[in-house]
């Protein structure tokens, strides 16, 4: 299937130069990615690969049951793999020692799994983080980008005037076991980096991401849009938890991709923290009505609200327009085709585990 066209150029300044070429500074730049097996760490790393980049990718690999992490191509995306945890501090170390630079992904990186199991949350989102950082700090880096997420900021309050905008310097609240991991790793990263340590850091707050090839975890609630496909693609009905009104701002993985490897070079990012989002609400429900017509006889019903699920927000984007002169290029309707057209040219995708499952899995 060819790929679509992004809609709109992501460049944002007046000299419409482009993200790929901005990249150029990453050539031959030595790029450690934990996690970068996973959905984000891979799309990332093909792109830092494509920059010219020497990427070696961290990462447990046991994220996804079957072949999940084989969907994601980390293996054929240009890096050095090392199967390992960024527990192993010797492991993280060694790879440090000949790095230029450091995005760390690496995470138990759902949010329902987090609350089910504290403590693999805390071991691999808290202690994993440490570990990391304390490496940082004895082999020092150019710059740490620190993989945050929105949740840090917690419920949106929908007023008259919508659902909420997060700001990047708003209080935060963070609802979940996972939020507050990813809050403690952010506080963490500002006090044991920064000038004094040798090595920059970044901080980057993810908002909802999605895009072909995601295929969601067991016993997961988020990443409503392969979850909503994959039911339609089944002929279940596509279940609205709460009604479907909470809100996302979706932005999907190649978007991601771009902001995460400009957080390693733009000038303006040392020591900040920035939305990657696309700065518009989407509720589940516009998500299961774009689905939809892909799927004849798609129906929809209305389940409870898990714990920890937020109402949500979107992100205030002036920052990221700011700092990292990026703005995402595109938009939720293409997204979402695009994943249905990858989903449906790509039976293999359908998780065994899904599939078998009770039709109201
Ligand atoms: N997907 C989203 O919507 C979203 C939103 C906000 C933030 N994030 C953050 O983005 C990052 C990437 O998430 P993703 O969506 O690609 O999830 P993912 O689960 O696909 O990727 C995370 C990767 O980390 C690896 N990992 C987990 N624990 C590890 C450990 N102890 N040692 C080494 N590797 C380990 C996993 O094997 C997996 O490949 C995470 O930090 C996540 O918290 C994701």
């Amino acid at each position: 299937m060819p790929a679509l066209p992004r809609s709109t150029a992501t460049t944002t300044d007046a000299t419409e130069e482009t993200v790929r070429s901005r990249l150029d500074k990453l050539r031959d730049a030595r790029v450690v990615v934990t996690g970068g097996g996973g959905l984000v760490g891979s799309r990332l790393t093909r792109l830092l690969h494509g920059a010219g980049a020497a990427v070696t990718v961290l990462d447990r690999m046991d994220a996804y049951p079957e072949s999940g992490h084989e969907t994601f191509g980390v293996a054929r995306g240009g890096a050095r793999l090392v199967v390992g945890d960024v527990r192993d501090a010797d492991t993280v170390g060694r790879l440090l020692r000949e790095a230029d630079f450091v995005v760390h992904a690496a995470a138990y990186a759902d949010v329902a799994a987090c609350t089910r199991r504290p403590d693999i949350a805390f071991r691999a989102n808290v202690e994993g983080t440490q570990v990391v950082l304390e490496q940082v700090a004895r082999h020092p880096v150019r710059r740490l980008v620190m993989v945050s997420s929105a949740s840090v900021y917690g419920d949106g309050v929908p007023s008259a005037g919508g659902p909420q905008v997060f700001h990047e310097d708003q209080p935060l609240h963070p609802v979940s076991v996972y939020a507050n991991s990813k809050l403690w790793a952010e506080h963490q990263t500002r006090l044991m980096l920064g000038a004094s340590s040798g090595s920059e850091y970044a901080v980057v707050r993810y908002f909802s991401v999605y895009g072909e090839p995601q295929i969601p975890k067991p016993g997961s609630h988020s990443w409503m849009v392969p979850w909503l496909s994959l039911q339609a693609h089944l002929g279940r009905p596509m279940r609205l938890n709460g009604g479907g009104d909470q809100v996302r701002d979706l932005i999907h993985v190649d978007d991601v991709a771009e902001a995460t490897a400009l957080a390693l070079i733009e000038e303006g990012m040392a020591e900040q923290t920035v939305n990657v989002g696309t700065g518009r609400p989407t509720s589940v429900r516009e998500v299961a009505d774009l689905i939809a017509p892909y799927f004849p006889g798609a129906r929809q019903i209305v389940t409870p609200r898990p714990d920890g699920d937020p109402l949500g927000g979107y992100a205030s984007t002036e920052r990221s327009r700011e700092l990292l002169r990026w703005q995402a290029g595109i938009e939720v309707r293409e997204g979402v085709e695009r994943y249905v057209r990858w989903l449906l040219a790509t039976p293999e995708a359908m998780p065994r585990w899904l599939a078998d499952a009770a039709g109201d899995e």
